[in-house]
């Protein structure tokens, strides 16, 4: 299959744009490289890359040329930034997923949102959010993706088109961009630097491999049914207090770097995702998490020179702007 990865130079993107490679797929890639859209994680593999916007029809239609399915991993992805200021995220989330759907409308390719658990909003004290739940978005990222997600069943009923979600939990493995938990954890354990919890630090997340994750989305790209909504979920709900506590004992790190920190405003407690139905198809993740952090841990050490540039210029102002008053 010829296949359109959009945002395929990101984290989970890169990892994707990989597997299908691996599986004999033709791949072209459509990223915005932004900050965290870097044009080195897919430096060492043989794919067409396209530098444009989901948001800008004419860079869509050039790139989707000839492709039997888009799958469309481009977002603003981090709650924190949203917070700071969420206009991109409007723009690229909503107003994109709109062109991209525009664009199958017209060619009848087959269309893969890759969503988040986060569109279900908290469910602390609640159980696993299943596919038919409501959305109940909580931080304006969420906001966004949730919107986002509105337009495919919209455009299914409407169109015809043959379009699915996915919505992922919390992802982790190599490639990861530096503002998230695990890599910028594991980063500044490395670099003797502070690691900043936010609030008791009980609050709860799935984490999933990014492989598992990947395998997932192409489950649902090649067996998903129009309209349909499947969840990936690692079935592995650990509190950010433990998993701090693992980095720290993987780097070897002093234990005082890390730091209670202001909590995150309107921080989500808990997120759970039900993935029965996903694995009715045939789909179950496969990476133990305890091996699965061992070995991302690793790649960090041993990738100093994918990260190290990354924690300049841009990253540097905005680390300023999240965690300076917070960890003065
Ligand atoms: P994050 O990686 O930003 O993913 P998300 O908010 O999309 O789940 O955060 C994961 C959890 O880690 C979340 O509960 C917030 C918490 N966290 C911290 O405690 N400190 C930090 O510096 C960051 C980035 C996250």
């Amino acid at each position: 299959m010829r296949v359109l990865v959009t945002g395929g130079c990101g984290f989970i993107g890169s990892h994707f744009v990989r597997r299908l490679l691996e599986r004999g797929d033709d791949v072209r890639v459509l990223d915005k490289l932004t900050y965290s859209g870097r044009r080195e994680n897919l430096e060492d593999v043989d794919c067409e890359l396209v530098v444009g916007d989901i948001a800008d029809a004419e860079a869509v239609s050039r790139a989707a040329s000839g492709c039997e399915a888009i799958v469309n991993f481009a977002a603003e992805t981090h709650v924190d930034r949203s917070i700071l200021g969420a206009t991109d995220f409007g723009r690229t989330e909503f107003f994109g997923t709109q062109v991209l759907l525009e664009e199958v409308r017209r060619t009848g390719a087959r269309y893969v949102q890759v969503s988040t658990d986060e569109v279900y909003g908290d469910l602390a004290g609640r159980g696993s959010a299943k596919e038919t739940d409501p959305v109940e978005p909580s931080s304006p990222y969420s906001v966004a993706k949730a919107a986002g997600d509105l337009h495919v069943p919209a455009y299914v009923r409407t169109f015809g088109v043959d379009a699915s979600i996915t919505r992922g939990s919390n992802t982790y493995g190599p490639r990861q961009y530096p503002e998230k938990l695990v890599p910028l954890f594991v980063t500044n354990a490395l670099d003797g630097e502070p690691l900043p919890v936010y609030g008791d630090g009980r609050q709860i997340r799935d984490w999933l491999h990014v492989e598992d994750h990947c395998t997932g989305i192409e489950f649902v790209l090649r067996e998903g049914v129009a309209g349909e909504v499947y969840n990936v979920g690692g079935g592995n709900e650990r509190e950010n207090v433990e998993i701090t506590r693992r980095i720290v004992e993987l780097t070897g790190a002093d234990p005082a770097l890390v730091r209670h920190v202001t909590d995150r405003p309107g921080h989500d407690r808990r997120y759970s995702l039900d993935s029965s139905k996903l694995r009715a198809l045939g789909w179950e993740p496969r990476r133990a998490f305890d091996d699965g952090l061992a070995e991302t841990v690793a790649w960090y050490r041993d990738n100093r020179s994918w990260w190290e540039p990354i924690k300049s210029g841009e990253y540097l102002e905005y680390y300023r702007r999240q965690y300076a008053e917070r960890l003065a």
